[in-house]
């Protein structure tokens, strides 16, 4: 849907891409992961065409985006700016209301919609009249998000959307736009130099060395031995321990249920793992009890499968279960 040919991109001496490509294929959410200055942001911009590139060649739909009318290419891309970027002149309803005003919807529609988008991002509508100086930092991106949504564009382009946010906050907002991109299903390039978040976000990660694309995959593809030392560090030692963050304990259970022939209590040395609790919790849990197999429970307390430490190993990094449908 998305691609970038050949792009070499010079701000004077400074090279900021260099012959750079990359596809972001429909209704994928990419990450763009990379240390500072490596050129993430001059990729957004491109595409955005609010800038050009030196060199190369960038296609929307296989159209050349330097032959489409700037209005009509930013009419279809939802862009949240790095560091927020809310006018602050603006309250929090004409913020969000700024492209569905351009385009000319009918006051009443663009007061519907502006209620949606403030319940999807979670925020509650007394925010309306507030302005970005009165709004705290998260509140101040989800506004952003919400505005970036707003005219329901099939493309967003998020220059480190939390990045302002606190950790806990962060993650918050992170589950929250994870599951409205599941709802929504927008081809999404997310720029972030936070390891963590590409894994929690990312269908593919795109990691960049200074002007270049090191390496592209999935989440379980960096954990191959093959991936060169640049990747490897850059991930950190503990990048497969982060990856177990990404999974839930159903995905990789024995469902198989192992009939109790007991009352029905289980034996106080059993752990019980709820069958939604992410892989990394369930480990850190079987390490701090000392034990091996846990039984796995559903929302009504029923046992549903169990789960060991060779689960883990077995199933956690073979690369199709951390493939996100
Ligand atoms: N307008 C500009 N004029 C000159 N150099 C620029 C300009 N914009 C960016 N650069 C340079 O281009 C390189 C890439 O910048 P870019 O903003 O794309 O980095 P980034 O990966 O987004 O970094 P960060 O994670 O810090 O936001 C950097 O070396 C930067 O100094
Ligand atoms: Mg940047």
């Amino acid at each position: 849907m998305i691609k970038l040919h050949k792009i070499t991109k010079k701000y004077g001496d400074t090279v900021a891409l260099n012959d750079f490509s990359l596809n972001i294929p429909e209704g994928i959410l990419l990450v763009l992961l990379g240390p500072s200055g490596c050129g993430k942001s001059t990729v957004i911009k491109l595409i955005n065409h609010l800038i050009t590139p030196t060199s190369g060649e960038i296609f929307i739909n296989n159209r050349n985006i330097k032959e489409m009318d700037l209005t009509n290419l930013r009419r279809g891309i939802g862009y949240v700016i790095q560091s927020v970027g809310l006018f602050p002149h603006y309250n929090v309803y004409e913020n969000i209301a700024t492209v569905p005003r351009l385009l000319k919807w009918p006051e009443n529609e663009i007061d519907r919609r502006v209620d949606y988008l403030l319940e999807l991002v979670g925020l509650s509508k007394n925010n309306r009249n507030k302005f970005p100086a009165e709004l705290s930092g998260g509140e101040g991106q989800r506004v952003g998000v919400a505005r970036a949504l707003a005219a329901d564009p099939p493309i967003l382009l998020m220059d480190e959307p939390f990045g302002s946010v606190d950790p806990l906050n962060r993650e918050r907002l992170q589950k929250e736009f994870y599951r409205i991109q599941k709802q929504l299903k927008k081809t999404v390039l997310l720029v972030t130099h936070d390891v963590e978040e590409a894994i929690r976000l990312g269908d593919q990660i795109a990691i960049m060395r200074p002007g270049h694309l090191a390496s592209l995959g999935n989440p379980a593809h960096f954990i191959a031995e093959k991936e060169e030392k640049y990747v490897k560090e850059f991930l950190g030692d503990e990048y497969p321990l982060k990856l177990l963050s990404r999974l839930s304990v159903q995905d990789i259970m024995d469902w198989e249920v192992v009939k109790d022939s007991g009352d029905g209590n289980s034996d106080v040395s059993t752990l019980q793992i709820y069958k939604e609790s992410n892989v990394s919790s369930a480990l850190s849990l079987m390490i701090t009890k000392g034990i091996n197999v846990c039984q796995v429970i559903d929302d009504e307390q029923n046992i549903v499968g169990t789960f060991t430490f060779e689960d883990i190993l077995k199933k956690a990094f073979s690369g199709e279960k951390n493939a996100k449908e």
